[in-house]
């Protein structure tokens, strides 16, 4: 029998053009550059003003892909949108990014995974690809997290950015290349420590939620940072065993943007080297569902056919998983 494969046929990113430094930071709450660089690693994050939305960034990354593949809109199977910030609660920013774009063939939806939103979305493209459903998927990772930001919270504030990036899969009999095998992992104990109190059905918006400041990111930051620090190794390594690999295995580790120290600690468990752990967060801070799809968009140029790309996260919920593709462009 033979295997249906996804392979990344393309990759495309937008960040908008204005943006946040620490110094404007440290004018709004009391902070400095130096804490923001030593605690977060953090210098800019991109914002997009006005009453734009994740679906106009992600309608740009869109359109690119398709040119660039040049394919007509009518041959999308499914667009899956990852995000914690959609254009609006229903429907689905997928339904509104394919209107925006003429996506009138197929179907999707979103799915809000927290900051693991690339790695559920690129698993469940796949998923839809290797069960011979579809033959085209797009997967976006789209955010305006600014929207959802407490510019009053300097523990919070600094970290987010906004951002949209994303990549075509393809279906392909047989081919050693794309996406190789998953593992994703949740637990709600995580839901406490990192959540939007309203907004949802729970607590609708009222005058005392909007007081209260419900509406934006609730965030224990030490109690998400112990999870943090060590899950996106640990996912890793049950990949690799898996698939029989070793770390060394490993050309580069493309992981969540959400502190550098993080990012570090998850690099050294791995046994990389340091141009071996891509890196954005210095430029764009935290774009929750967009950091992992960007960092391919941005190093694309760097990898070579048959690289092992480990794709490897941890976000609300608490959700985190580590995703294997070998390249394949
Ligand atoms: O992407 C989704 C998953 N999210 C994450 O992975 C985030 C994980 N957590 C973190 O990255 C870190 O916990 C934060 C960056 C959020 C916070 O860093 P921290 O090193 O854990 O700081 P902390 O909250 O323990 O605070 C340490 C000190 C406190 O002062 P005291 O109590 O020691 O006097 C804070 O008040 O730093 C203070 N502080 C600040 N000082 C200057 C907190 N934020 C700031 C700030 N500027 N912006």
């Amino acid at each position: 029998m033979s295997k249906i494969r996804a392979i990344i046929t393309a990759v495309e990113g937008y960040l908008p053009k204005d943006v946040i430094d620490n110094e404007m930071l440290s004018r709004m709450v009391d902070t400095s550059d130096e804490w923001i660089m030593s605690r977060i690693g953090i210098k800019t994050r991109h914002i997009l003003k006005g009453d734009k939305g994740p679906s106009d960034m992600a309608k740009i990354v869109v359109d690119n892909i398709l040119q660039k593949k040049n394919i007509s809109p009518d041959e999308i199977d499914l667009i899956i949108c990852c995000t914690v910030t959609p254009d609006m609660p229903f429907p689905a920013t997928a339904n509104i990014i394919a209107d925006k774009c003429n996506i009138r063939k197929g179907f999707g939806f979103d799915i809000n995974a927290g900051c693991s939103g690339f790695i559920y979305g690129i698993t469940t493209g796949t998923k839809y690809i290797e069960s011979g459903f579809c033959k085209k998927v797009l997967v976006i990772g789209a955010e305006k997290m600014t929207a959802i930001v407490n510019y009053e919270d300097r523990t919070t504030c600094p970290i987010f950015g906004d951002g949209a990036a994303g990549v075509l899969l393809e279906a392909s009999e047989d081919s050693p290349y794309g996406v190789i095998d998953e593992v994703l992992h949740a637990d709600g104990v995580g839901v406490k420590h990192l959540h939007q109190v309203a907004g949802g059905s729970c607590h609708p918006a009222t005058i005392e939620t909007v007081m209260n400041r419900q509406h934006f990111i609730y965030q224990e930051g030490p109690a998400v940072f112990k999870w943090a620090v060590t899950k996106m190794a640990d996912v890793t390594e049950e990949l690799l065993e898996k698939n029989n690999m070793k770390k060394s295995d490993i050309d580069f580790l493309l992981p969540h943007q959400a502190n550098l120290r993080i990012i570090k600690a998850t690099g050294e468990r791995l046994e990389l080297k340091d141009e071996q752990i891509l890196i954005n967060i210095d430029r764009c801070g935290n774009t929750t569902s967009a950091t992992i799809p960007m960092l391919l968009y941005e190093n694309q140029d760097k990898f070579k056919k048959g690289d092992n790309l480990i794709l490897t996260s941890f976000g609300a919920g608490f959700t985190w998983g580590s995703v294997l593709v070998k390249w394949a462009l």
